[in-house]
C-alpha cells in the first residue's frame, strides 16, 4: 500500500508544482495552505459519492445549489436565474452552444457569432454541434468589435459571444454594446467569464476599473464562470448561469428509451463524481466573500508589479494592459520568445508560449494567483536573468528547408508514417535508451518550428502527437 503511495508521489514529481505561485498557467493557486488542506479533505470524502441522483446523494445537490446562489449574488444574476455545477470551463461553454442550438430548432443551419479571440471551447462546441462559428476580427486593443459583430449577427445566429476577460490577451470585451445588438435582433448572448468571473467582481470593489459585464447588463442571457480558477477551488468544476429557467431548458436530457433507470442529467455527464463538488463547496464556504475580496486584492496586487518588472525590461512589453490577472507580454527582436520561456522555466516560472496567430507575432502569457504575491520579487530577478540569457543564446533558427517543406505540406494529406517523420524531426516526440517515448524538455525549438507552421497544421501535428502520447502501457498485469 505504501508502495502505492510513494510510486504515486514519484510520478508527481515530474508535474509543474500546483501550489507555490510560480505555475502562471494551469493552475491557480491561493497561497493559502487551509484552503488547500480543506481542499483536498472535502475531495478526499465525497471522491467515491455520485451526483448523478440528486435523491441518493442529497448533500451534493444542496451543495450545487449553494454554490450556483454565491454566484448568482457575485454575478448580479435576477431573482430568475437558475444554474448548473459542470466539470469545466469547456464543458459550461460546449452546453450554453448546445442549449441555443436546441431553442432554436427552426434555424437549419444555425450560427454563432466570436469575436476571433475566443475560447477554443467555443471551435469545440462549433465543431461537436455543427454551429457554425462566425469569427469577427477584434480591434487594435484586442477587445471585440461591436460594430463588426453586430454586422455578422443573421437571421440565422443563435448566439453572440463576449470574453470577460479574452484568455490570450486578457481583455473585457465590450459586453454592454454586444448584448444590445444582439437583444435587438432577439439573439442570446453569452458571456465567457470561465477565467474572469470569480475576480472581476472584487476588481471593481477594489476600485479597478472594470468594463460592465455581469447579468447587470441587459441583454446578456448566459455566463460561464470557472471555480477551478479563481475560486481556488480542486480541479473539476465551472458554473453555467442562465438569466431564466426557460433559457436552461434545452440543457437538460431525460432518456427513458432503455430498461435501466431513467437518464436525467443537466450535463455532458451522467456519473459525476462528488469530489470536485464538495471540494469547491468546501474552498468557497471557507474563504466567504470577504475572503475572496483579500485574494483578489493580493493577485491585483501581484498583477501590477509584475507589469511593472515588464516594463521595467527593455526588450519586453506588456501587450495590452490587463483588465484582469492575465499579462501577456512580447518581446523585441533581441529576445527570442519561446528561448525567454524555456529560461524562465528553467528558473522555477512556468509561464506560457502563445504562437503567432493572425498576423500578431508570439507572446508569452501569465495567468497570475493570489499566490504569486509573495514571489514577486523573485519573479522580476527571474525575468532580468532570464532576458540576458535569451539575449546570449540568440534567436532560435527553424531551417529554412523545414520552414518551406512545412508550409508545402497539406496537413490532410499526411499519413501515419509522415506524421511520425515530422514529429521526431520537430523534437516533440524522441526515444530514450530504452525505446521509450521522450518528451522535450526545453520548448523552444519545438515551438519555434509549430510558430512557422499554419494553424490546420499545427493542430494535425498536435493530434498526431497526443495520438502517439496515449498508448497503453503493457505488461504491468505481470509486474
Ligand atoms: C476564457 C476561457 N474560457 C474557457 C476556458 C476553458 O476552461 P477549461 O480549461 O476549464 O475547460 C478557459 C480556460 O482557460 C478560459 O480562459
Amino acid at each position: 500500500m505504501s508502495d502505492t503511495l510513494d510510486r504515486l508521489k514519484a510520478l508527481q514529481g515530474a508535474d509543474l508544482p500546483v501550489h507555490g505561485g510560480r505555475t502562471l498557467a494551469y493552475v491557480y493557486d491561493a497561497g493559502d495552505s487551509e484552503i488547500d488542506r480543506i481542499a483536498r479533505e472535502a475531495v478526499a470524502t465525497y471522491a467515491g459519492s455520485n451526483a448523478l441522483d440528486p435523491t441518493a446523494f442529497p448533500s451534493l445537490l444542496q451543495m450545487e445549489n449553494e454554490l450556483l446562489g454565491f454566484a448568482c449574488d457575485l454575478l448580479d444574476a435576477p431573482d430568475t436565474a437558475v444554474g448548473t455545477v459542470t466539470s469545466g470551463g469547456t464543458e459550461s461553454i460546449l452546453l450554453a452552444v448546445q442549449g441555443v442550438r436546441d431553442a432554436r430548432p427552426e434555424v437549419a443551419r444555425p450560427r454563432m457569432v466570436l469575436p476571433s479571440t475566443a475560447h477554443a471551447a467555443f471551435h469545440k462546441a462549433a465543431h461537436y454541434f455543427g454551429v457554425e462559428a462566425v469569427l469577427v476580427p477584434v480591434g487594435p486593443d484586442f477587445r471585440a468589435d461591436p460594430a463588426a459583430m453586430a454586422a455578422a449577427m443573421d437571421e440565422s445566429t443563435v448566439l453572440v459571444v463576449a470574453s470577460a476577460p479574452s484568455y490570450a490577451h486578457g481583455v473585457v470585451d465590450p459586453v454592454g454594446e454586444i448584448a444590445a445588438a444582439a437583444a435587438a435582433r432577439g439573439i442570446r448572448c453569452h458571456v465567457d467569464a470561465c477565467i474572469g468571473g470569480w475576480v472581476l467582481p472584487y476588481a471593481a470593489r477594489l476600485g479597478r476599473e472594470v468594463t460592465p459585464w455581469t447579468f447587470a447588463v441587459e441583454g446578456v442571457t448566459s455566463i460561464s464562470v470557472d471555480t477551478h480558477k479563481y475560486a481556488y477551488a480542486p480541479k473539476g468544476t465551472s458554473i453555467l448561469l442562465h438569466r431564466d429557467a426557460g433559457l436552461r431548458r434545452p440543457q437538460l436530457f431525460a432518456s427513458a428509451a432503455w430498461p435501466g433507470y431513467t437518464m436525467l442529467n443537466a450535463t455532458t455527464q451522467s456519473t459525476r463524481s462528488g469530489g470536485p463538488i464538495a471540494g469547491t463547496w468546501a474552498v468557497v464556504e471557507h474563504v466567504g466573500d470577504a475572503g475572496y475580496l483579500t485574494l483578489a486584492g493580493r493577485a491585483f496586487e501581484a498583477v501590477d508589479a509584475i507589469v511593472a518588472a515588464i516594463g521595467a525590461a527593455p526588450a519586453l512589453q506588456v501587450l495590452v494592459a490587463p483588465d484582469s490577472t492575465l499579462v501577456t507580454l512580447t518581446t523585441d527582436e533581441t529576445c527570442d520568445p519561446f528561448t525567454l520561456t524555456d529560461e524562465l522555466v528553467a528558473r522555477g516560472w512556468y509561464v506560457q508560449p502563445q504562437l503567432s496567430h493572425a498576423g500578431d507575432g508570439p507572446s508569452i502569457h501569465l495567468s497570475v494567483s493570489a499566490g504569486t504575491l509573495a514571489h514577486v520579487d523573485d519573479f522580476a530577478a527571474a525575468l532580468v536573468e532570464s532576458v540576458a540569457a535569451a539575449q546570449a543564446a540568440g534567436p532560435v533558427g527553424v531551417d529554412p528547408g523545414v520552414v518551406a517543406f512545412i508550409e508545402a505540406l497539406d496537413p490532410a494529406s499526411l499519413g501515419d508514417d509522415d506524421f511520425d517523420g515530422l514529429l521526431a524531426a520537430s523534437g516533440l516526440v524522441g526515444e530514450t535508451a530504452d525505446g521509450d517515448l521522450a518528451l522535450p524538455t526545453r520548448m523552444a525549438e519545438v515551438n519555434a518550428m509549430l510558430d512557422v507552421a499554419s494553424p490546420a497544421m499545427r493542430e494535425a501535428l498536435l493530434v498526431a502527437f497526443l495520438d502517439r502520447l496515449q498508448r497503453p502501457t503493457r505488461g504491468r498485469t505481470t509486474t
